[in-house]
């Protein structure tokens, strides 16, 4: 029988890709990084953003539907998570990175990004270089957080383990600035005027769908070939402008 056929055929010999749950692509992500990944409730799944939108599409051209399990970046981008088994595929904005490739497989590229800086917009903060004896908020175990630590000298880094309450922590100011993926930044500022983006750095970023290591290669080049399939078709476009085309 196909791909996705449910009744009584042999579940087993139906799992291809030695899924989580046949039928279904159980994604680990952690919520919310907008515009990458966000709670929508008038969305299947539950979530939507780039990521999960993107990754929906790659479902739909293999057959499955998605499943998000909401989890901790940390855990997630060591490759922890993946080797558990609890779910098929990490999609959390994560960059793809020599370090983390020791630990995780991950698919071809699927947006490039920058970091960037958001302070409040009076608050007099021009550059990185202000930042000595300040609060600078980061998200634990990311790219973001390795270069504050690398580039804000005299900064006191306080890492938070989601955006979810790192962006939070910057509204009731108990930050005075946050170092993250700018089109995340772009967004709060986008939500609040009273804060802004005054520097961004290019850091060569590329995120990608990751897996666990070694494990799962017939997924993987499935998914890399619907990725390749919907960029060919406009799909991938389709939903790249929806998010980030005014
Ligand atoms: N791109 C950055 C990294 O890989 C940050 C990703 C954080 N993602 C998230 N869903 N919170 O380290």
């Amino acid at each position: 029988s196909g791909a996705g056929s449910t009744g009584d055929g042999d579940a087993a010999a139906d799992n291809k890709f030695g899924l989580v749950e046949a039928g279904t692509l159980t994604v680990c992500s952690d919520v919310p990084y907008p515009p990458f990944e966000f709670e929508d409730t008038s969305s299947e799944s539950g979530y939507s953003g780039f990521d999960i939108d993107l990754l929906t599409a790659i479902a739909k051209e293999l057959d499955l539907k998605i499943s998000v399990q909401d989890v901790g970046f940390d855990a997630l981008q060591s490759g922890t998570t993946l080797a558990a088994g609890t779910c098929d595929v990490g999609a959390s904005a994560m960059t793809i990175t020599d370090e983390r490739k020791a630990n995780i497989d991950f698919a071809d590229p699927y947006y490039d990004s920058l970091q960037s800086l958001l302070v409040r917009a009076d608050s007099g903060i021009k550059s990185i270089d202000d930042l000595a004896g300040k609060n600078v908020g980061v998200q634990q175990g990311t790219t973001g957080e390795a270069y504050a630590g690398e580039n804000a000298t005299g900064a006191e880094l306080v890492s938070y383990p989601s955006d979810g309450e790192l962006w939070p922590a910057m509204q009731a100011g108990q930050i005075d600035a946050i170092l993250q993926d700018q089109p995340v930044n772009l967004e709060h500022e986008k939500a609040d005027s009273a804060y802004k983006i005054v520097e961004t750095y290019n850091t060569d970023e590329s995120y990608g769908f990751a897996f666990a290591k070694g494990e799962r290669t017939e997924l993987l080049e499935a998914v890399n070939a619907a990725l390749k399939d919907l960029r060919d078709s406009g799909e991938y476009q389709k939903i790249y402008d929806k998010y980030f085309t005014a």
